[in-house]
C-alpha cells in the first residue's frame, strides 16, 4: 500500500471513468495472460490523460489492474519524466536540457520562460495556464533545442521564438508545430550542402 497524497488532502481516491475503464480493459487485453505487468506504462499514461498527473492514488489503481506491487508502479512512474505527480498548467513546457539541447541553447529557452512567465523549472503560473519542468532527451536532438508541450513538440528554439510561442499560446492563437525556424523535418539548417560544388 502506498501512502496516498489524495487521501491526505481529503479528496476522493483516483478511479478511472467508465469510459477509461473500458479503455483500460482494452489495453490489458493487448498482452498475453499473465503478462499484464507490461500494461503499466500505457495505463499510467491513461491515468495521466484523465487526471492531468499521476498521484499515488492513481498509481495504486494501476497496480491493482496490473497485479504489480504498488512500489513497482511508483518506481516506473518516478523514473520516466513524462509522468507528472502534481497538477500542471494548461500549457506544460517540458524543456529538454540534455546534452544536445544544452549545447544548442536550452539555457536560452529557460531564460525566455523565466522572462516571459516568471517561471523556473517546477513553477506554475497563478492563472494555471503555464508550468515548466526540465526533462531528459525528447528524442528530437537533430532539431535541438526542443520542448514538449502536451503531445506537441517545438524545435529549433531560440530565446525570441520561445517568447513568440508563449505569447501565441497565451493568446490562444494557432501555433506552428515542430521546427520554429521553418526547417523541413531535420534537413540541414545550413541548406543542401552535401553535393554542393560537385561536378555533375
Ligand atoms: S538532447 Fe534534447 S532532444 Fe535529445
Amino acid at each position: 500500500m502506498i501512502e496516498t497524497n489524495t487521501a491526505a488532502a481529503g479528496t476522493a481516491p483516483f478511479a478511472f471513468t467508465p469510459e477509461n475503464q473500458a479503455e483500460a480493459r482494452s489495453i490489458l487485453a493487448r498482452y498475453p495472460k499473465g503478462r499484464e505487468h507490461s500494461a503499466a506504462l500505457p495505463l499510467l499514461d491513461l491515468a495521466q490523460r484523465q487526471q492531468g498527473y499521476v498521484d499515488r492514488s492513481a498509481m495504486e489503481a494501476v497496480a491493482g489492474l496490473t497485479g504489480l506491487a504498488p512500489i513497482r508502479i511508483l518506481e516506473v512512474a518516478t523514473f520516466y519524466t513524462m509522468f507528472r505527480h502534481a497538477p500542471v498548467g494548461e500549457h506544460h513546457f517540458e524543456v529538454c536540457t540534455n546534452i544536445s539541447c544544452w549545447l544548442r541553447g536550452s539555457d536560452e529557452v529557460l531564460r525566455a520562460l523565466r522572462d516571459e512567465l516568471g517561471l523556473d523549472p517546477g513553477g506554475k503560473s497563478d492563472d494555471g495556464k503555464f508550468s515548466v519542468q526540465e526533462c531528459e532527451c525528447l528524442g528530437a536532438c537533430v532539431n535541438a533545442p526542443a520542448v514538449r508541450v502536451g503531445d506537441h513538440y517545438f524545435e529549433d528554439l531560440t530565446y525570441d521564438n520561445t517568447v513568440a510561442l508563449i505569447r501565441k499560446l497565451r493568446a490562444g492563437e494557432k501555433v506552428v508545430l515542430g521546427s520554429q525556424t521553418g526547417r523541413v523535418g531535420s534537413a540541414n539548417a545550413a541548406g543542401a550542402t552535401a553535393l554542393a560544388g560537385r561536378a555533375s
